[in-house]
């Protein structure tokens, strides 16, 4: 196994399987990107996002809300992209304005559309192993250890982080009875005592708690294998804004087996991971008789390359 875990060959993986599903079953699938505001971290990553579909065969559609709309304009907007047919995928950009409740907005998404699972039936569907949408990061972990060849079964496998959006679903997909899962998972979380005993007890450790190069070497065993899905910016001290991990990538290179990078790991596959849901969204929309989970599964080996 290589050292450095990249994410931009996994990427470039996923994008091939969207190119080939568009293909083989004349897709045109179409996103619906909702922004409510102009956050310039928050547009950075809508026109990443915008700037990928042509090139993969697929549509987006920006709808941007001045951040003084209210949460009725939020919900009037997501109920025309779910009654719209060409609409097959709806992205909603995160974070929401504070005055609006987010759990409200989440449900309001038809379940069919949620491209970043973001609605508590896709979300529950990770915990009964069923076939739905997995939020894009969780599942970047996933194809990373599938693109690497990394099993995890049966062994201890430790999340740092329990977010809705990261830590628990990536826990309950760990958890699954398949290829690349059935790990032994613990989460850990703020509130966890003994982090150090636990992380050195861990083969596989995944860091998502937002503290940058908070993993140290000291609290890893040998030859672990480490990912990292921690994005903090640091400011230099010549004013320049870098992006760091969770996990201090310099000091913990030597001791671990392997290691993802911060950027080009975990966050360079999740626009890929955003498209391949939206293939999905509209084979689900055309309803193309086939187990597109498996279906997925099947092309991305075929078209992976180590
Ligand atoms: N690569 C990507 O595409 C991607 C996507 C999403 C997020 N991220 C990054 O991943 C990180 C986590 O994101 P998130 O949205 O999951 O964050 P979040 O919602 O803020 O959750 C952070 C989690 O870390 C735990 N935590 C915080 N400090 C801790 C400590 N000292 N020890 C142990 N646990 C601690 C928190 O515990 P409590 O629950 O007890 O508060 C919480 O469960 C961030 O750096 C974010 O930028 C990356």
């Amino acid at each position: 196994m290589q050292k450095e875990l990249k994410g931009k060959v996994i990427s470039l993986a996923i994008k091939k399987v969207v190119k080939a599903l568009v293909q083989e079953f004349d897709l045109t699938p179409t996103m619906r990107l909702i922004q409510v505001g102009e956050d310039p971290a928050s547009s950075f990553y809508v026109h990443s996002i915008l700037s990928a579909a042509s090139n993969l065969g697929c549509k987006d559609e920006l709808i941007s809300l001045p951040k003084t709309a209210s949460e009725q304009d939020l919900l009037s907007a997501i109920q025309a992209a779910n009654a719209d047919s060409n609409v097959h995928g709806i992205m909603l950009q995160k974070p929401l304005p504070k005055t609006m409740n987010d759990s409200l907005i989440n449900m309001s998404i038809d379940p069919d559309k949620d491209i970043d699972a973001l609605h508590p039936l896709n979300l529950g569907k990770i915990l009964m192993q069923e076939d739905g949408f997995l939020p894009n990061t969780s599942a970047a972990v996933y194809y990373t250890l599938k693109y690497y060849d990394i099993d995890p079964a049966g062994k201890n496998v430790v999340i740092l982080g329990r977010s809705n959006v990261v830590g628990k679903p990536l826990a309950n997909m760990l958890l699954w009875k398949k290829p690349y899962a059935n790990a032994t998972v613990t989460v850990c979380h703020s509130r966890t005592r003994n982090l150090k005993e636990i992380c050195q007890k861990a083969s596989i450790l995944i860091a998502a708690i937002g503290k940058p190069n908070f993993v140290t070497p000291d609290m890893i065993k040998d030859d672990a294998i480490l990912i990292d899905v921690g994005i903090n910016e640091s400011i230099q001290p010549d004013g320049r804004s870098i992006y760091i991990g969770d996990i201090d990538y310099d000091a913990c290179y030597e001791k671990a087996l392997a290691i993802t990078p911060v950027p080009g790991g975990i966050g360079r596959i999740t626009t890929s991971l955003l498209y391949l849901n939206l293939v999905k969204a509209s084979l689900i929309a055309k309803k193309i008789n086939k187990n597109v989970d498996e279906y997925i599964d099947l092309k991305f080996s075929e078209n992976h390359k180590k």
